[in-house]
C-alpha cells in the first residue's frame, strides 16, 4: 500500500467510493446487503487510509465522512418492484451520527489513549452490547411520546411513530413525574431470533423472499405501511442514549437509570468500568456469551461515562470521539464444496445449492449452503472441489462468502449452470432484470406441478388435510395433474393408494368439501401466481371483489393498488393469459370454490351515503374498522378528497391525510365517535 502511485490511489479511491456507496444503498435502503459487515468495514478502512495518505483527494461526499441513508425509497417486500413509501420526513434536532468501529484491541487502546490525553484523568467507561438492529430516535414531550424517527441520512429521517406504538415495551406515556419537559432518547429496534425465525418460516411458506438476517427484518418491518402488520412482527426496542437541553445528569449511566425509572426499555447488560483492561474483560466475556443471547448483537459499544467529558471530547463529522464500537468477527468455517444441486422451486425458479463436506459452525453442523443464483456463483468464481468459507449471519440456510483460492486443488472444476430444467428438461429462461433462471414449463414440469399442489393445500391457502407424501402418491398414480382434479377424486381411487383405508379416504374427501367455503382471498392465494403472496392476495381480492374483475384488469388497473408494482402486475396478467389457467379457474368455480368476495353483511343503513377514510392504529385492525363502516352502509376509500365525509383516526394517523382533511374542512373523528355515530 505504501508504494501506491498518486494516480493509482486516485483511481482506487474513486472505485472504493462508488462500491461503498452501492453497498450503503443495498444495506440501508434495500435492506438486502450483498457483502458482510466485515467486508464492508475493510473497504471503508482501505478508503480511509488512502484518503489519509493523499489528503488532496479528500471530499465532503466521501462515504468516510457521510452517514449512510435509510430514507424509504425501498422496493416492496414481496415483488421486487420499486415503490416510494409515504412516511413524513422529520429533521433531527441533533444530528444522528454513527459510531467509529474497530475489530482490533490495539485500536481500542489507541482510543483510550486519545481520551486520556484530553481528560488527563483516569476514565470510567460504560460498556454496552451493540444491538444489531436499526436506530430510532424518540422524542418525549411532557411525558408523552411525540414522535419516533429513523436515523435517515443522519440529518432527517422517516416519522414512524404509528409503527413504533405497536412495540409493546415502548410507553406512550412515561411513569412518575421526574422526567424533563422535553428530551430525546435514542436506541435500537431489533428482532429477537425467535420472532425472526418465525417470520422467515412464514415467508418461505408463502413463497416470499426471506430476510437475510434479523437486522434487515427489523428495519424492513419498521418501514411497513401497515401498522397492524408491524404489530405481528415481534419487534423489540432498547434505548441507550439520552439528549436534551440542561438534562440533570452528570453521567450517561445515571441518565439511562432515570430512563428506566420512567418505564423506558434499557439494556440489562451494560456495565460501568474504570479501566480499559476491564473493557477487555467485558469484551472477552461477551465474545463467547453472545451466542446464548436470544437477540443479535454484532459487538460492544464503549462510551465515556462522564457527560462533561463527552462534551469536551466532542464529535467528528461522522461520529462521537467519546464512544466507539468493538465489532466481533462473524463466525465462519472452511470446508470443501463437494457438488452443486440445482433445485426447482414451485414457481420454476432455479436455486443452486452447495453440498458441503459437513462442518460445525455456531452450534450446528452445516451440510448445505445457498449459492442464490448464477451471478453469485460467477462473483465467487467458485469451482467444485474448492475450499469455501461458510457463514451463518442469522440466515436460515448458511451462505458461502468466499473461496480460499490458495487451497484450490488442481482437479477443481468449473460448475456448469444448467441450460435445461433438471426436472423436466425444458430450456431455462432468465427474464430481464431478474437474478434467477426459471423453468418456463409450469404446466408440465413435475416438480412445479407437485409443489403447486402442496401450496394449494397448505394451511394459509385451502387448508386441506393432506401433505407432500399424499400429493406424491396421487401424482404418481396419475390421479392429479391440474388443481381441479383434487375435487373429482373418488373414494375408490383413494383406497387404492398404498396404506389408505376407508377412514383416511373419507377424511380427505371431507376436508376437500370443507375447503369449498374457504374465502376468496385464500382461494386466490392458493392459485400460486408468482409474486402473489398471502398479503397481496388479500389486497387484490378486496380491491377487485371477484376473479372476473381481476381477470379483466389491465396493468394500469392492477398497479392502482399501492403494493402492486409492475412485476406483480405482469405476473398476474401472464398467469391469466394462459388458457390452461383460465380453464382451471372455470373448473374450480364449477367445483364450488369461492371466486367472489363475500359481501359484508348489512347490519344497518345508518352510515349510508357517508364516505370514510380510515387512518392510524385502532383497538382492532384497520380492516375491521372498514368492515364495520361498510356493514352500516358507509363507503370507504383510501385517500381524502372533497367527497370524503369523515376521516376516522386512530393512534398516529397519516400526517398527509390529516393535513388534507384539515385543509378541506373534512370532519375528523375517533373510533369512539364513529361507533357513537352508529348508535
Ligand atoms: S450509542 C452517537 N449504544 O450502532 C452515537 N449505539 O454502528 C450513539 N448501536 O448508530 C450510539 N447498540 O444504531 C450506541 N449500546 C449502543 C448501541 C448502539 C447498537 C448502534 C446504533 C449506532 C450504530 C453504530
Amino acid at each position: 500500500m505504501s508504494k501506491i502511485t498518486k494516480s493509482a490511489a486516485k483511481e482506487r479511491i474513486e472505485q472504493l467510493r462508488k462500491e461503498i456507496n452501492g453497498h450503503n444503498y443495498n444495506y440501508y435502503v434495500l435492506n438486502a446487503p450483498v457483502i458482510s459487515d466485515f467486508e464492508f468495514d475493510l473497504m471503508l478502512q482501505e478508503l480511509a487510509s488512502l484518503e489519509k495518505m493523499f489528503p488532496e483527494f479528500a471530499s465532503p461526499d466521501s462515504p468516510t465522512v457521510k452517514v449512510g441513508s435509510d430514507i424509504a425509497k425501498a422496493p416492496s417486500e414481496s415483488g421486487n418492484e420499486r415503490k416510494v413509501f409515504e412516511f413524513a420526513t422529520r429533521t433531527h434536532r441533533y444530528p444522528m451520527l454513527s459510531l467509529g468501529n474497530t475489530y482490533s484491541r490495539e485500536e481500542l487502546s489507541e482510543f483510550s489513549d486519545r481520551i486520556a490525553k484530553t481528560v488527563q484523568e483516569p476514565c470510567c467507561y460504560s460498556c454496552e452490547l451493540k444491538f444489531d438492529g436499526t436506530a430510532i430516535c424518540l422524542t418525549y414531550k411532557n411525558g408523552r411520546l411525540a414522535y419516533a424517527v429513523t436515523r435517515g441520512d443522519g440529518v432527517k429521517g422517516d416519522d414512524v411513530t404509528a409503527n413504533m406504538l405497536t412495540i409493546k415495551s415502548i410507553p406512550q406515556t412515561l411513569a412518575g413525574d421526574s422526567y424533563p419537559d422535553e428530551f430525546e432518547i435514542r436506541g435500537e429496534i431489533y428482532m429477537p431470533f425467535e420472532a425472526f425465525n418465525r417470520l422467515n418460516a412464514e415467508r418461505e411458506e408463502i413463497d416470499e423472499r426471506p430476510f437475510a438476517n434479523p437486522r434487515n427484518a427489523a428495519s424492513g418491518s419498521l418501514k411497513l405501511q401497515d401498522s397492524g402488520e408491524v404489530a405481528t412482527r415481534g419487534l423489540a426496542c432498547v434505548l441507550y442514549h439520552m439528549l436534551g437541553e440542561n438534562l440533570p445528569f452528570s453521567t450517561h449511566s445515571e441518565a439511562i437509570a432515570a430512563a428506566k425509572s420512567w418505564g423506558l426499555p434499557v439494556s440489562e447488560h451494560s456495565r460501568v468500568v474504570d479501566s480499559i483492561e476491564e473493557v477487555y474483560n467485558y469484551i472477552d466475556y461477551w465474545d463467547t456469551e453472545r451466542r446464548k443471547l436470544p437477540f443479535p448483537i454484532d459487538g460492544i459499544v464503549i462510551k465515556v461515562n462522564r457527560l462533561d467529558w463527552q462534551k469536551k471530547l466532542g464529535y467528528t463529522a461522522k461520529s462521537p470521539r467519546w464512544a466507539t464500537a468493538y465489532k466481533f468477527k462473524p463466525d465462519r468455517a472452511l470446508t470443501e464444496l463437494l457438488s452443486i444441486d440445482y433445485q426447482v422451486g414451485r414457481t420454476g425458479a432455479i436455486t443452486p445449492v452447495a453440498n458441503l463436506d459437513p462442518v460445525p459452525l455456531s452450534g450446528t453442523i452445516v451440510k448445505r449452503a445457498s449459492l442464490h443464483n448464477k451471478d453469485q456463483m460467477d462473483l465467487l468464481d467458485i469451482r467444485i472441489g474448492d475450499f469455501v468459507y461458510v457463514e451463518k449471519g442469522g440466515e436460515i440456510i448458511p451462505k458461502i462468502t468466499e473461496v480460499d483460492l490458495a487451497k484450490r486443488p488442481a482437479h477443481a472444476t468449473v460448475p456448469v449452470f444448467p441450460r435445461y430444467c433438471p426436472d423436466c428438461g425444458a430450456e431455462l429462461v432468465r427474464d430481464e432484470g431478474q437474478a434467477k433462471h426459471y423453468c418456463p414449463n409450469s404446466n408440465n414440469c413435475p416438480v412445479q406441478i407437485k409443489s403447486g399442489f402442496v401450496h394449494f393445500i397448505s394451511r394459509k391457502a385451502m387448508d386441506i388435510l393432506a401433505g407432500e407424501a399424499t400429493i406424491d402418491q396421487l401424482y404418481e398414480k396419475g390421479y392429479i395433474r391440474h388443481l381441479s382434479d383434487l375435487y373429482s377424486l373418488t373414494k375408490e381411487q383413494l383406497v387404492s393408494l398404498d396404506g389408505w383405508k376407508d377412514r383416511s379416504a373419507e377424511n380427505l374427501l371431507a376436508s376437500l368439501e370443507k375447503s369449498k367455503s374457504v374465502p376468496f382471498n385464500r382461494v386466490f392465494y392458493a392459485l400460486g401466481i408468482r409474486h402473489v403472496g398471502e398479503a397481496n392476495a388479500k389486497l387484490l381480492t378486496a380491491h377487485f371483489g371477484s376473479i372476473d374483475a381481476i381477470m379483466a384488469a389491465d396493468r394500469d388497473a392492477l398497479v392502482q393498488i399501492d403494493e402492486v408494482g409492475d412485476i406483480m402486475a405482469d405476473s398476474i396478467i401472464k398467469w391469466f393469459a394462459d388458457p390452461v389457467n383460465r380453464e382451471q379457474v372455470e373448473k374450480l368455480r364449477a367445483a364450488g370454490l369461492k371466486f367472489e368476495q363475500e359481501k359484508t353483511k348489512k347490519v344497518s343503513n345508518t352510515l349510508s351515503g357517508g364516505i370514510f377514510v380510515v387512518s392510524g392504529v385502532f383497538s382492532v385492525s384497520r380492516d375491521e374498522i372498514k368492515q364495520f363502516i361498510e356493514s352500516h352502509g358507509g363507503k370507504t376509500t383510501s385517500s381524502v378528497s372533497g367527497h370524503t365525509s369523515y376521516l376516522v383516526t386512530g393512534e398516529a394517523p397519516g400526517a398527509e391525510k390529516l393535513k388534507k382533511a384539515e385543509k378541506l374542512g373534512t370532519k375528523i373523528i375517533t373510533e369512539e365517535q364513529l361507533r357513537a355515530l352508529v348508535e
